[in-house]
């Protein structure tokens, strides 16, 4: 697929994404020549600035972000991109006068619009922009991308397509999941389908359970008007660990075409079993931060934090456990876990074998023998291991564990940031990493009767201090005593 020259525009240009994200990408996308020629980039937003102002804002932002510092150069050529449109997203009267300028000749007539602003504002953003003519497709394609959260539960994301379906055909929607813009999330990808070693072992037969964290250090910040009202489970749970989730678990699409590659993840949500109302408890688990230090420092708990209501019970660790019914996972339990203020950061995924049939060292004095794990390292340590035992040197039958590391990156290699990918594919027309209708709802089914339950507790929730990695009780969630959580990406014993 070919990217096709555009006029980008991004909705909430002046917020937080869009400093710390948006407009670094595409700014790295300029400076790898990857923006196709003639690409404009219209950013709205409801400050009275003028383009100058503007380009010394994003200058401000660049300064802080772009890889291996500003290029000006590069920067010029981005400049010249760049147009500043003063609107209010909530007056049509603005989407004509973008009308009048986006459509005027040295504009590119496909047209890419950025949501990044509040999930309330998207349908009605959607009418104005189709009223004002700008998602007819008679003189280029015309493209939606709508941030996460899509929804708050099932319903209301039903009704949210409900409503910019009158205006949009399914493949003009762009609904981004970032998680699956990361480079390491997709190496997942290549490495279960372009290897035939681990095939054999990928399921039922082999592999004892599944784990997948997402921890942070940080706080939530600034954020507490959204995330009071979200928490854990819907801001990271359904979303991208559900996504991780699929990638692990489902088999090997037909294609990478976006339907085979969405086919087979809505398989897997589809597969997942239901947690009745009244098993929530056996299988989820929630709780807030309360005060306590990270890397030495003090910090709040999150009753403390800014705008947050005093009675507010919404969790900033949640836990999961599922099963998947189909041949090839039965019974194998996946425990997803996230959480603010955790004692580090962390994205992974973690694989447990089964323990071999023959406990062959029984009675000697081998230690550390532990099952094998194969541990992805999505973020910040980017890796896949495959931890073994292995005979320690000497006379001595003695065994350690040791790791075959396949690791994502070499030092020379430069990282790129999830939304490179993504308002690359944007331009390209490729939506096989972001969402289907369907495969958000079904993921809302999966943890809908849980949020349900939940906000009919109000009275309690387990608290555990800033910089633990959660609370202990947790450990309800597994199925076996021996199972625990797996913090680290390197060997246990050493
Ligand atoms: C966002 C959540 O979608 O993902 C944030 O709203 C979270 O709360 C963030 O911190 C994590 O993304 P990343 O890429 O930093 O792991």
């Amino acid at each position: 697929m070919k990217a096709e020259a555009c006029t980008y525009v991004i909705y909430g240009a002046t917020g937080n994404l869009s400093r710390i994200k948006l407009m670094p990408a595409l700014y790295h996308l300029d400076a790898e020549n990857l923006l196709p020629e003639g690409t404009k980039i219209v950013a709205l937003g409801r400050r009275d600035w003028d383009q100058q102002k503007w380009k010394s804002e994003v200058r401000d932002m660049l300064e802080v972000k772009a890889r291996d510092g500003l290029d000006e150069s590069v920067f010029k050529r981005f400049c010249e991109r760049m147009y500043y449109h003063k609107g209010d997203i909530k007056q049509a009267e603005s989407y004509t006068k973008l009308a009048s300028v986006i459509n005027a000749k040295d504009f590119p007539q496909n047209k890419a619009f950025y949501l990044s602003v509040s999930p309330s504002d998207f349908g009605s953003i959607v009418k104005l922009l189709s009223e004002a003519d700008l998602l007819n497709e008679d003189a280029g394609w015309s493209r939606v991308v709508i941030e996460k959260p899509f929804g708050y539960d099932l319903q209301s994301a039903q009704s949210l397509q409900r409503c910019i379906g009158k205006y949009l055909r399914e493949n003009q929607i762009y609904r981004i999941d970032h998680y699956l813009g990361k480079g390491t999330v997709q190496n997942l990808l290549v490495f279960r389908f372009a290897n035939t070693m681990l095939e054999p072992l990928w399921n039922r037969n082999y592999i004892d359970h599944i784990q997948i964290t997402h921890s942070e250090e940080m706080g939530i910040g600034s954020r507490a008007q959204y995330y009071d009202t979200s928490g854990a489970t819907r801001d990271m749970l359904q979303s991208h660990l559900l996504q991780l989730l699929t990638l692990v678990a489902m088999e090997p699409p037909a294609s990478m075409h976006a339907e085979a590659l969405r086919d087979e993840k809505v398989k897997v949500l589809k597969s997942i079993r239901p947690i009745p109302k009244e098993a929530v408890n056996a299988h989820a688990f929630r709780a807030q931060y309360a005060a306590g230090n990270i890397k030495g420092e003090k910090v709040k708990g999150y009753l403390q934090e800014d705008n947050v209501p005093a009675d507010s019970v919404t969790e900033t660790y949640a836990a999961l456990k599922v099963y998947i019914d189909n041949w090839r996972w039965k019974d194998v339990p996946i425990y997803l876990r996230t959480g603010k203020r955790m004692a580090k950061a962390q994205s992974s995924i973690s694989i447990c074998f089964k323990e071999p049939p023959l406990q062959f060292f029984r009675g000697t004095q081998v230690k550390c023998s532990s099952p094998n794990w194969l541990l992805m390292g999505i973020q910040p340590e980017e890796c896949i291991r495959m931890e073994m035992t292995v005979k320690e040197p000497g006379l001595e039958m003695n065994t350690r564990l040791t790791s075959l590391d396949a690791s994502y990156r070499n030092e020379n290699e430069h990282m790129t940031d999830a939304y490179e990918d993504l308002l690359l594919d944007v331009l390209e027309g490729d939506r096989s990493l972001f969402l289907r209708k369907d495969e958000v709802e079904y993921a809302w089914k999966i943890v809908d009767p849980i949020l349900q339950k939940w906000s009919e507790e109000r009275d309690y929730i387990a608290t555990y201090p800033a910089g633990s990695w959660g609370p202990e009780e947790c450990k309800r969630l597994f199925d076996k005593e021996k199972q625990y959580w797996r913090h680290k990406l390197t060997p246990k014993c050493e």
